[in-house]
């Protein structure tokens, strides 16, 4: 009987548990990344004998960073800021998208990031005065309250362990200008209003892509599907957590994929409070 009701249990949690964060803090993570942007600089002048970091991941995430940015919320933002700009394939898509008026901040934990985003840009012609780069933590980041009024991020939130998560978003919260939107991109568990069909896919595909995550670069699964890179974003529930904040509402929500993986795009308006 026990062992029908742990078994039970257990095809419940499939694809839906969130796995424990593999890098504990921003700091260990961004030095995964630091040494990740080394490699792109060393590979960056040798034509590409075998996939590299922002050709695979750019290649697996493109279709939700470009399925976010559809919609009329991009249109009425002066200023916007990309937090977690990391390769810079949603930043070149934020500038591609929008016009002359609009000023765009790109923001990210690593310098050597930032620098290879801003050499994405540059390569593909989309580097432009309205464009800056600064170098700061999601956590705390260094403007006043109500200064933006879009702030987008992707492949971040899914990254970090909750309590720098829940900060990242109070920060959010606070630079975001009121009627302000948040376009966020996730890794997600969260199925529950999709077919059937595919939320069974969907999970078992969550519960292989966790299969071996603590093992981070080393998980053989990663190490075929991403070319020997380790993207250690997990699943989450972004949409629990954003419910906790006090002046964010969440409009819209929907499904979208990376590479097989379900990842879900929220779109957040901060409230008059
Ligand atoms: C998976 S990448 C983001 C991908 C990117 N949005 C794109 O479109 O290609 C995650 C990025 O978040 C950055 N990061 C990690 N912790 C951070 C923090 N606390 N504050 C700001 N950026 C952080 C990492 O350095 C990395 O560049």
């Amino acid at each position: 009987m026990k062992l029908w009701s742990n078994i039970w249990v257990w095809l419940h949690r499939i694809g839906l548990r969130e796995v424990p964060v593999w890098f504990e803090t921003s700091e260990s993570i961004t030095s995964e990344f630091q040494t990740i942007g080394k490699k792109l600089k060393i590979f960056r002048f040798i034509p590409n004998p075998f996939p590299f970091y922002d050709w695979i991941m750019g290649f697996y995430e493109r279709v939700s960073n470009r399925e976010a940015l559809r919609g009329p919320i991009l249109e009425r933002a002066r200023k916007i800021v990309d937090v977690g700009a990391g390769t810079g394939y949603l930043l070149s898509r934020l500038v591609k998208a929008t016009r002359e008026n609009q000023e765009i901040v790109a923001v990210d934990l690593s310098q050597q990031m930032l620098d290879n985003s801003e050499s994405y840009l540059s390569k593909h012609y989309l580097l432009t005065q309205r464009t800056s780069f600064r170098q700061a933590d999601c956590r705390t980041l260094p403007w006043e309250e109500n200064t933006f009024d879009l702030y987008v991020s992707s492949y971040l939130f899914d990254l970090l362990p909750e309590t720098e998560l829940r900060q990242a978003l109070k920060e959010m919260e606070r630079v975001l200008v009121p009627d302000g939107y948040a376009i966020l991109i996730t890794m997600t568990t969260e199925l529950d209003d999709i077919p059937w069909i595919s939320r069974t896919f969907y999970r078992l595909m969550n519960e292989f892509y966790c299969l071996g995550y603590d093992k981070g670069r080393w998980n053989l699964i990663w190490r075929s599907l991403f070319a020997g890179y380790a993207p250690h974003c997990r699943p989450i529930a972004l949409g629990s957590y954003l419910r906790d904040l006090d002046n964010m509402v969440m409009t819209y929500t929907k499904v979208s994929r990376v590479s097989l993986f379900p990842v879900r795009i929220y779109y957040v308006r901060k409230s008059h409070g």
